[in-house]
């Protein structure tokens, strides 16, 4: 579903998701580099546990949440660098 337009830059950041290493290009947000890896499913609801994943990519959804060294943060909004460690934020299971 989500392709790169431009195929003939070369991935230069490494980064880990949950555990997996993840390459992207200079200028990628963390969701840009993950949605062209394949990974779709950035976190799960707190209530459900659906899968969720970005979908409007500029901010406002709120779907591509994730963690970034202790932070949580928007995945689409956020620069992708050499060495982060993303991962889905923990199911928040109390809420009523
Ligand atoms: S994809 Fe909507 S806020 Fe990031």
């Amino acid at each position: 579903m989500f392709e790169r337009m431009d195929k003939g830059q070369r991935d230069r950041l490494r980064f880990t998701f949950n555990g997996a290493e993840v390459t992207g290009q200079s200028g990628d947000t963390i969701a840009a580099a993950l949605l062209a890896k394949g990974h779709r499913v950035f976190r799960q609801t707190p209530t459900t546990g659906a899968p969720r994943g970005p979908y409007c990519m500029m901010g406002s959804c709120l779907e591509c949440l994730v963690v970034v060294d202790g932070e949580t943060v928007q995945a689409c909004q956020t620069a992708a660098q050499d060495g982060l460690t993303v991962t889905s934020p923990p199911p928040v299971k109390d809420i009523p």
